[in-house]
């Protein structure tokens, strides 16, 4: 019988449960918080409480339930143990999708209609074409390379980041670090796409956000320690930038008491861009389970020392 610990705050996995329950029929699912939980052989994991892990002397397999494991290596006592994560194929599409929506949002200016039409205002902006706006993505691993495949089609000047050089059809792509800077200086939509490690975290902060040209717009779609918050919004209200997306954040959900809710410039949406199907994680962990105690290769292992 396999036993199933779910590592997170109270609650947070209870949208999978039935579709775990269904992929891996007689395996026994415990909350961390119960009795008994730490003798589990598998944890299955968001955000699990640091320490945790360390303390379970069974385990032998630590599942993401989704494509991020930062979540579970930033943990300092991490056991030496597989840590294996989601991979939807459908995902990357529906990223593409919302870039596509957000990079519209602020081409077209619908966050200035939007105001205007709640206000009853008649106000037809001047529009530019997606040929004469750069958007720049930041990280071109699948996601990355999906989303700026899409943009590209639509006719947007596309340019992508990525700490090694790679080539994507109709993107220009800056590698390396040395080359981030004349990437931010051209960016007029600016999409975060990247893992989140501790090269990447904070990237976005002052100094970098303040390069990118002025009237710049943020879409933030990774993490939200990838941001200093506090710095985006000093650069919105100066009139620097124009505004950002915000889908991610350091502590999710979002209190409903948060400024950043209702800072003029800023959209805040409920980590909603890209996520994986509760169907496509349990069988992903479930298939892994089966290998695992098949002795047969693990799909989707993270690589602790890439840290993604
Ligand atoms: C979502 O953010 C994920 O890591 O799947």
């Amino acid at each position: 019988m396999t036993s199933i610990t779910l590592m997170s705050e109270r609650g947070v996995l209870s949208f999978l449960t039935a579709q775990l329950e269904s992929a891996l029929p007689g395996a026994t699912f415990r909350h961390w918080s119960e009795p008994g939980a730490a003798d589990a052989e598998i944890a299955v994991c968001w955000a699990p409480p640091k320490g945790a892990l360390a303390s379970m002397p069974n385990l032998r397999l630590i599942h993401s339930i989704g494509a991020g494991v930062d979540n579970i290596l930033s943990d300092p006592a991490l056991p030496d143990l597989p840590v294996c994560r989601v991979v939807d194929p459908k995902l990357a599409a529906a990223m593409a999708e919302f870039i596509l929506w957000g990079t519209l949002y602020f081409h077209r200016r619908f966050d200035e209609v939007t105001a205007n039409a709640r206000a009853g205002h008649w106000h037809r902006l001047e529009q530019m074409a997606a040929g004469d706006k750069r958007v720049g993505i930041l990280g071109l691993g699948a996601m990355g390379e999906r989303a700026a495949r899409l943009l590209s089609q639509v006719g947007y000047q596309v340019s992508g980041w990525s700490r090694s050089p790679r080539q994507v059809d109709g993107v220009t792509v800056h590698a390396g670090e040395a080359t981030l800077d004349g990437f931010l200086d051209q960016a007029d939509i600016l999409v975060c796409l990247l893992p989140l490690t501790p090269a990447t975290s904070r990237l976005l902060n002052a100094e970098r956000l303040a390069r990118l040209p002025k009237g710049a717009a943020l879409i933030l779609v990774s993490r939200g320690e990838h941001l200093v918050v506090d710095d985006l919004v000093g650069l919105i209200r100066s009139g620097h930038l124009r505004g950002a997306i915000l889908d991610v954040f350091d502590h999710e959900p979002l209190p409903p008491d948060h400024p950043l809710w209702r800072e003029p410039g800023v959209l805040v949406t409920p980590h909603m861009a890209g996520l994986a199907k509760p169907r496509v994680i349990a069988e992903q962990i479930a298939e892994n389970i089966r290998r695992l105690k098949a002795g047969e290769p693990l799909l989707n292992r993270a690589d602790p020392a890439r840290g993604y």
